[in-house]
């Protein structure tokens, strides 16, 4: 019975076929949702491209940069690598399964394990459709010549990293209501990649969406909110502030500053937009006191510096 009801498993699910035909197919539909994905909501240039703080709103890509890589410093040497076509100094030479597998399983087009700064653990959750159509757009960008040096993390940094297992069969999340579609759109967005504090490269347990990781650079220095229900995070939303708040960085009190990406998520459609909210109503409440607007010290509970971090 075991092997009976194993065998109608993989016959509905379709295990083990190649879930995609690689190369993949460059249709309208793909590049179209790609360049959605990829601007708006996965915010590959967010990572991938130097960016302009000085012309408002901030933190878009700099003219010309899309997609051209840059580097950052957090304690050693982390390039987000040039991902357009450029043969010599880009992703010209790399195929699409490479960028498939980087996105899926967080290795690169050389084999190595990849740092999870790129968030391949939350875009693994992405749908075979989704992952191709991000893959062909950014494959379709204006080659840039911006040579780079190799990221430089340290062996016990990249120690902890895994490459994740490889994805099996048909991938096709269960999108059947609001709240899953948000639950997917913020996989894709990697939201938890800021608003969830982690220790040693991993999530801190009981804390996702609780905010509290600093985020320094050209745009000050401001940690991320808790955007949980709890009256410590966010609980006075509701959905016409939300969009407020992502489509214009202001909410009724005060700007956000745009370290938090709102100047991409801005483009999401609103039923995205709504989805994520109504999404977001459903998580667990996590007692966090996170504020820019006040003195910084230090929290023991996720164990950075922040905004009212004594008080918890
Ligand atoms: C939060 C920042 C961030 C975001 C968002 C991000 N990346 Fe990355 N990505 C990185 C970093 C950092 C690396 C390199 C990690 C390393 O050196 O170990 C990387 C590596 C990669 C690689 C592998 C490069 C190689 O050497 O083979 C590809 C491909 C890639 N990213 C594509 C994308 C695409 C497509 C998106 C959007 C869907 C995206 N990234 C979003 C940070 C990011
Ligand atoms: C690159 C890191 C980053 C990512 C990715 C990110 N955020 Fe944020 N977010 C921040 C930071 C930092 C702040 C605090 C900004 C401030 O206080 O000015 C913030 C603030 C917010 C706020 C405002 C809370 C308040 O105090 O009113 C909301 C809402 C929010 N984020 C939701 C989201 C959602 C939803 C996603 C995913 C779609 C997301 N964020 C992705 C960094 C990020």
């Amino acid at each position: 019975m075991r092997l009976y009801s194993s065998v109608i498993f993989l016959v509905l699910c379709g295990c083990g076929r190649s879930p995609l035909q690689f190369p993949l197919e460059r249709t309208q539909a793909r590049l179209e949702r790609g360049k959605y994905l990829a601007n708006a909501v996965a915010i590959c240039f967010h990572c991938h491209s130097e960016r302009d703080w000085v012309t408002p709103p901030g933190g878009l890509p700099a003219d010309g940069r899309l997609g051209g890589g840059r580097v950052l410093h957090p304690g050693f040497r982390l390039t987000f690598p040039n991902i357009t076509p450029d043969r010599e100094t880009g992703a010209g030479t790399w195929s699409d399964e490479d960028f498939y597998r980087a996105l899926t399983r967080g290795i690169g087009h050389d084999g190595r394990t990849l740092y999870i700064e790129m968030p391949y653990r939350q875009f693994s959750q992405l749908s075979d459709e989704d992952l191709a159509s991000i893959i062909v757009y950014v494959r379709s960008l204006a080659p840039i010549h911006n040579a780079l040096p190799k990221s430089e993390i340290p062996k016990e940094v990249m120690a902890k990293m895994e490459p994740l297992p490889p994805r099996m069969g048909r991938f096709a999340p269960d999108l059947s209501t609001r709240q899953r579609r948000g639950a997917y759109l913020v996989q894709a967005a990697a939201c938890t990649y800021c608003h969830t504090p982690r220790q040693k490269e991993e999530d801190l347990p009981g804390m996702a969406f609780a905010g509290g990781m600093p985020f320094v650079g050209a745009w000050g220095n401001v940690a991320s909110a808790n955007i949980t229900p709890d009256p410590s995070g966010i609980p006075y939303y509701d959905e016409r502030m939300f969009l407020e708040v992502m489509r214009t960085g202001k909410n009724d009190a005060r700007k956000i500053n745009p370290v938090m990406p709102w100047p991409y998520f801005r483009e999401m459609a609103e039923t995205d937009l709504r989805d994520i909210f109504a999404y977001l109503r459903t998580i667990a409440p996590v007692k966090h006191h996170v504020d820019n607007a006040e003195a910084f010290s230090f929290c023991r509970k996720c164990g950075y510096v922040h905004g009212l971090g004594a008080m918890n």
